[in-house]
């Protein structure tokens, strides 16, 4: 981080300008550094959306929107979604480094030795409806974790936070999948050592006490690498979510709850789930135009699930590596001439080609074609946002620990720009 330059601003008025430090990241827009503009000039800056604003710095994920790059601590995901997996990943996003094979089976290990829930912590699902949201169900005992971990809460103790993240990370695939066997109303089934991540999930969603699911190991690939695409995504609505509860000195399981909530929005993670129930909605191919034209109308308050990213402004790569990874699941799995998969290439293609969407940058996002791999891994399209909080788990973690870790963090407490009545007086004899 350094000073590039200096920012003068004129308030008018014959009022002093005031001069503000440009910084420099490793990459991406310099920053006005406007921490000093109150205290200077008593005026606030006013971006709703945080669409010019930098809340804080991290050296974690780097987003080019314009370019359509994604890096994790400066690799490619093309790259790391083809060469590594997703606790290689997970290492490399709280490390900073991609593991050596001692320190990826000592990760792994450890992940390993932390799968199982305490048991009062499983009894804990029986208070749920069975027709429940997962991700309810999830915001529900990822929080109370805490009451069951707290041995470790101490945030200021970096063994503890360590120890945190790495409970959460191993703990969400086992969470994710008892919220959907208490929906069916099926046994729990409880983790394995001897399992990959992926495919420790996929045993724990599709064993039955009777019969061990077997994955096809193409089918675990395609799933790891839906988490490895999912992983982190700098300082988006959940990450950052998770980043203001921790400013407080919240501890991490809490923090990771309200992430889990906020991802939850359909503009959000549950976008995946929006976008499959749209493409069942449109049905067929030549039903495609009728919703463009909806999607395009700005007095129907109707858009199309899985296109357009705040940040990106070109092809989101997560989306290219998703069609591929659709591409090479229905081929696994006899499945090439999916209804859907198909309605999505031919909806892809037409919105591409739209004037609307070109002249508004809209392109696919990751969502768009995640939801097709994942029904057709079996998966029920309820479970979607569950297995999008399954893997952002570790880019959240990551996030919380750099802030907790950073000596210049500060709670979180943005202002306003007051719209409401001016002060006035409750009227002379006003009672209860
Ligand atoms: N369909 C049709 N029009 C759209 C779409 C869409 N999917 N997305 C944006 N637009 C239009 C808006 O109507 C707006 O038009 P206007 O300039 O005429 O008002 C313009 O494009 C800009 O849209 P904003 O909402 O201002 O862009 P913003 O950056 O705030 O929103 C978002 C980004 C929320 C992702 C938006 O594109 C959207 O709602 N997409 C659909 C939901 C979705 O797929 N979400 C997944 C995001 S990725 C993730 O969370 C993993």
């Amino acid at each position: 981080m350094t000073q590039n330059g200096i920012a003068t601003l004129n308030l008018g008025d014959g009022k002093e300008a005031i001069e503000l430090p440009v910084i420099s990241g490793s990459m991406g827009p310099d920053v006005v550094d406007i921490r000093k503009l109150h205290a200077k000039s008593g005026v606030f800056t006013y971006d709703p959306g945080f669409l010019s604003t930098a809340s804080n710095k991290s050296s974690i994920t780097f987003i080019d929107g314009d370019k359509g790059i994604l890096l994790y601590r400066g690799y490619p995901i093309e790259q790391l979604a083809r060469q590594c997996n997703f606790t290689d990943v997970c290492y490399l996003l709280m490390y900073g480094e991609l593991p050596n094979e001692s320190e990826k089976n000592d990760f792994n290990k450890l992940v390993t030795s932390h799968t199982m829930l305490h048991e009062q912590l499983v009894k804990f699902f029986s208070g749920f409806r069975r027709d429940a949201h997962p991700m309810a169900v999830m915001v529900g005992v990822v929080g109370a974790l805490s009451a069951f971990y707290h041995d470790a809460l101490d945030i200021s103790d970096v063994t503890h936070r360590e120890l945190s993240a790495v409970r959460l990370i191993a703990k969400m695939p086992t969470i994710a999948a008892m919220a959907y066997k208490y929906n069916i109303g099926q046994p729990f089934i409880y983790p394995r050592a001897n399992l990959s991540y992926a495919e420790n999930f996929l045993h724990m969603m599709f064993s039955l006490p009777t019969e061990d699911y077997k994955a096809d190991p193409r089918i675990v690939r395609a799933l790891d690498r839906i988490l490895i695409l999912h992983a982190d995504h700098e300082q988006n609505a959940s990450t950052s979510t998770v980043r203001l509860a921790g400013s407080s000195g919240a501890n991490p399981f809490a923090c990771i709850a309200a992430g889990i909530a906020c991802l939850w929005g359909p503009a959000h993670g549950g976008a995946n789930e929006a976008c499959l129930h749209m493409l069942e909605e449109i049905g067929d191919v030549s039903r495609i135009n009728e919703y463009i034209k909806r999607a395009k109308d700005p007095d129907e308050n109707y858009r199309l699930m899985g296109f357009g990213h705040r940040v990106y402004k070109n092809l989101d790569p997560r989306s290219t590596l998703m069609r591929e990874t659709c591409h090479e699941v229905l081929n696994v799995l006899g499945l090439e001439n999916d209804r859907l998969f198909k309605l999505a290439l031919e909806l892809e293609r037409i919105a591409l080609e739209d004037d609307y969407f070109i002249s508004k940058k809209l392109y696919p996002n990751v969502d768009f074609y995640s939801g097709i791999v994942q029904r057709a891994l079996g998966i029920p399209t309820s479970m979607f946002t569950a297995i999008f909080a399954m893997a952002r788990t570790i880019g959240w973690v990551a996030q919380w620990n750099e802030m907790i870790s950073d000596p210049e963090h500060k709670i979180g407490r943005p202002r306003q720009l007051y719209t409401g009545t001016v002060q006035r007086d409750v009227p002379a004899g006003y009672h209860q």
